[in-house]
This record gives C-alpha cells, sequence and structure tokens, in this order.
C-alpha cells in the first residue's frame, strides 16, 4: 500500500465545551433521529473526524470500529477525495439527469469495469434503498410477476418496499403484508434452521428450503430473489460454498431474476471489489451505495445485465430521480475508487482481514466463553455473543430493548471508555473499520474489544 497524502492537521487538541452544547441543544430541540424515540437518545456531538478516529468537542477521540454506518471505506476527509469534490463544486456543482455530464460518464465507466460479469449498465440513486426500489422495480417489469423472496436475516433499507424485503424487526411497524414479499430462510449453520451439523448440510438443506418455497409459492409467480451478498446489519454470516451459485441456478431455472444486494458488501469491504467476486457468482442486478465514494457525498446505484437493460430499451423505464448520479456524488465515486486503485485499498483490507483482524478475533474467542461465534472476511467480521457455550443461547434476546439489553449497553459503554467506537447491533459486535485503518489502529482497537469483552464474560451461565 501507498502512504497516503498527510491530511490538514484537524483541531482535536483544542476542545470547545461550549460549541458542542450548543451544537447538542440545537440538534435536541430541531433533529428528527432516525430509527429512534427521540427522548430517549443522546447523540454525541462531533467536532471532526479524520482517518478512522473522530473526536467530540471535549476532545476525547475514538477509533471508529464502524466506518460510520459501515461506509467510510477509505477513512474520514481522505485529502485527494476532500480536493476532487471541492473541485467538482467549483466546476459544476449539479446538473440535471437528462445529461451526460463528465462525472457522471466517468463513475459510471469505472464501477461498470469493476462489476461482477455482464453488469455494465448503471442506474445511480441518491443512496442503498432506492437502488433496492428501483432493482426490484426492474425485476417485475422485466418479469411482469409481482412477487419477491428475501432472505429472514437481512437489512435492505428504510423505505417502503426496501424495509419489507428486510427481515429484522425494524420491518414489523411498517409490513402490512401487502408488499409482494415472501420471507425465506438463508445458510446461517452456527444458528442453523435445517438441524445442520456441517457446512455442507447447511448449503443443501437451505437451497432445499428455497426451491420448495418456489414451488409452493408458484415459480410464476415470482420476480426477483433478492439477497445480500454477505449479510452485513443482520449478522455477517459468510454463506457456505455453493450456496449463492446454487440460488443462481434456481433463479435460472425458474426465469427469476437474482438480485444482489452489495449495499453494505460491496466497495472492498470483504477484500474483493464486490462480495459477489468471493463466490464466482454473477446477479442479475447489483445493488451499492455506502462504500462507492466512501458516503462522502449520497449515491447509491443499480448495476444492470445486458438482458434487463435490454428490456427497457425501446420501453421506456418508468422510474427516475432529480439527483440521479448528481456530479458532485459522481466526482467523489470517481475520486474514490481511483484512490481505492493506487493505494491498494482492497488488497489492505484482504491482507488485513487475513494477517491480523481474523486472527486476532479467533485469539479473543479462546479467551473470552461469552465470544460464540467469529465470522467474516476482509475488514467485515462479527463476534457472535452468547450466555451458553452449549445451547448458543445470545446474550441478549432477540431485539431485545430497556434492561434485558443491558449486557450489550456495558460493553459498549466499555468499549467506549476505553476510546472506541464499536458497532453493536442485538447480541453481536461487528468488527467493520475502514479499509485503509493502519496495523496499530487496529491494534489498537482490538485491544480496547479485548478489555469491552470482560463485561459480557461476565454473564455466562453457570
Ligand atoms: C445491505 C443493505 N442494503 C440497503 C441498505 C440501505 O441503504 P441506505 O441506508 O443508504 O438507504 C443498507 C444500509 O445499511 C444495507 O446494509
Amino acid at each position: 500500500m501507498t502512504s497516503q497524502p498527510q491530511a490538514q492537521p484537524q483541531p482535536y487538541a483544542t476542545p470547545d465545551p461550549a460549541l458542542g452544547r450548543a451544537v447538542k441543544a440545537a440538534d435536541r430541540a430541531h433533529v428528527f433521529h432516525s430509527w429512534s424515540a427521540q427522548a430517549a437518545i443522546d447523540p454525541l456531538a462531533v467536532a471532526g473526524a479524520e482517518g478512522s478516529y473522530f473526536w467530540d468537542y471535549e476532545g476525547k477521540r475514538y477509533l471508529d470500529f464502524t466506518s460510520g454506518l459501515v461506509f467510510t471505506n477509505i477513512g474520514y476527509q481522505h485529502p485527494k477525495v476532500v480536493a476532487a469534490i471541492q473541485e467538482q463544486a467549483a466546476k459544476m456543482t449539479t446538473f440535471a439527469p437528462a445529461f451526460a455530464v463528465e462525472a457522471r460518464s466517468e463513475a459510471a465507466r469505472l464501477i461498470a469495469e469493476r462489476t461482477p460479469g455482464d453488469l455494465d449498465k448503471i442506474f445511480f440513486t441518491n443512496a442503498g434503498a432506492d437502488a433496492v426500489e428501483h432493482a426490484i422495480r426492474m425485476a417485475r417489469l422485466h418479469t411482469g410477476r409481482p412477487k419477491v423472496l428475501s432472505a429472514y436475516r437481512s437489512y435492505h433499507g428504510g423505505t417502503q418496499q426496501a424495509v419489507n424485503l428486510t427481515g429484522d424487526p425494524r420491518r414489523w411497524p411498517s409490513d402490512s403484508g401487502t408488499a409482494g414479499v415472501v420471507h425465506f430462510w438463508a445458510p446461517f449453520l452456527y444458528r442453523s434452521r435445517f438441524y445442520a451439523r456441517t457446512e455442507e448440510e447447511e448449503c443443501a438443506r437451505a437451497l432445499e428450503h428455497l426451491e420448495t418455497t418456489i414451488t409452493f409459492e408458484g415459480p410464476g409467480t415470482i420476480a426477483a430473489v433478492i439477497l445480500e451478498t454477505i449479510p452485513g446489519t443482520a449478522g455477517i454470516m459468510v454463506p457456505p460454498p455453493g450456496y449463492l451459485a446454487g440460488v443462481r441456478e434456481i433463479c435460472d431455472r425458474h426465469g427469476i431474476v437474482f438480485v444482489l444486494d452489495e449495499v453494505m458488501a460491496g466497495f472492498g469491504r470483504t477484500g474483493e471489489w464486490f462480495a459477489a467476486d468471493l463466490f464466482g457468482v454473477v446477479p442479475d442486478l447489483m445493488t451499492f451505495a455506502k462504500g462507492v465514494n466512501s458516503g462522502y457525498v449520497p449515491l447509491g446505484g443499480v448495476a444492470i445485465s445486458p438482458e434487463i437493460a435490454d428490456t427497457f430499451a425501446t420501453r421506456p423505464y418508468p422510474g427516475g430521480l432529480t439527483y440521479s448520479g448528481h456530479p458532485l456524488a459522481c466526482a467523489a465515486a470517481v475520486a474514490t475508487i481511483n484512490v481505492m486503485r493506487e493505494e491498494g485499498i482492497v488488497e489492505n483490507a484482504k491482507r488485513l482481514g487475513e494477517t491480523v483482524l481474523g486472527p486476532a478475533l479467533a485469539e479473543l474467542a479462546e479467551r473470552h466463553p461469552s465470544v460464540g461465534e467469529v465470522r467474516g472476511t476482509g475488514m467485515f467480521w462479527a463476534l457472535d455473543l452468547i450466555r451458553d457455550t452449549e445451547t448458543h443461547e445470545p446474550l441478549v434476546p432477540y431485539n431485545a430493548s430497556g434492561s434485558s439489553n443491558a449486557p450489550m449497553l456495558a460493553f459498549t459503554a466499555a468499549a467506549k471508555k476505553h476510546g472506541l467506537w464499536p458497532f453493536v447491533n442485538m447480541n453481536r459486535t461487528h468488527i467493520v473499520p475502514p479499509l485503509n485503518i493502519t496495523e496499530e489502529d487496529l491494534k489498537e482497537g482490538l485491544s480496547a474489544l479485548d478489555t469491552a469483552l470482560n463485561t459480557t464474560d461476565a454473564h455466562m451461565a453457570g
């Protein structure tokens, strides 16, 4: 990996608690936050960020093991990408989507060059959820069929169709059962729904379950199967060898569009440009967002196969966005992809995953009985925290809140106290730092994680 240009020094050494209080007060008075009971939250006022760190107005610095929401794949404030955004703002801040614009054309070319197989046309959206919305609309129009199959253990976004595809409990308040979605179980050996004891059994039984679901739903009613290549928010379950190829084969046999959602797993997170590359599968549609420009300016999209693109060659595609392919966002994507290539950032994720992070997490699991399973690849890992080694009973119940979630809150507090900002979801912590984190910083974070896991060990049964 070549060294990064030096960023401008940031003012974390000069705390400004009064400004921090004002920022917090205005937030509390006027900002309505996502997924939250507004009176129950206490957002940290953030003064600045650089590389793998951010800091508050008191001058306390945190190592970010979350990459924001798993999107700052090149870390915060990469100087080359910041400069490219500034240059694009000076040249052409915005332009309507019906025109050919340099930044948009170049972003599409660079993305298409990297997407698996023949996915060569790019429809740009503002983020991940609307990419999913459009992928499903394309699949329905292409097949003329209404229904979509998605996994119970999944997250596909917060808009109406995307949240209904989602498996996790965030779907429930928006699910009236009318979204044309049927859920199924994807493979996950550690908590097998199929009484499997090996990856081979889990794979074969999960494929049989999908095939049976399709048979009983009626193959001619199903437009698409959508899967996260490696489910992210739901727990980073790397599918067993052969599973995704098996889904591809089932979809082909029934004329069903295969959609892979790479909003979280794409753009180097797994140590490959796309997670699909790990498994040698090519979907018909692939969604992306987040890492495409490290989240510096909102951008997402759908990569489209020639066959589906042909459907809309003479028939208009009935969908669009005012900001489809926004020049500022696309310029950030061009700069991000070029920086990732020049600095070997995808290769760095693979190397660190194989030689540092994977082995270190396995070693933590040996010393901490509450770590039930370590799973992942590249810079995309989860620790499944348990309270019983025999039964794998999760440290906290599914969708826990209040006092039943106390062990995870204590873990989070301990990590923060030691300068680590952890990603926490249900009974898991995910280790998803920027892909260009240094080995030294990674080890610093692992040491804080080690300390914080003492709190979860304290809850082991017996
Ligand atoms: C796999 C996946 N799909 C879709 C989304 C939704 O993306 P966004 O929040 O950008 O709309 C997410 C967000 O975390 C995601 O992880």
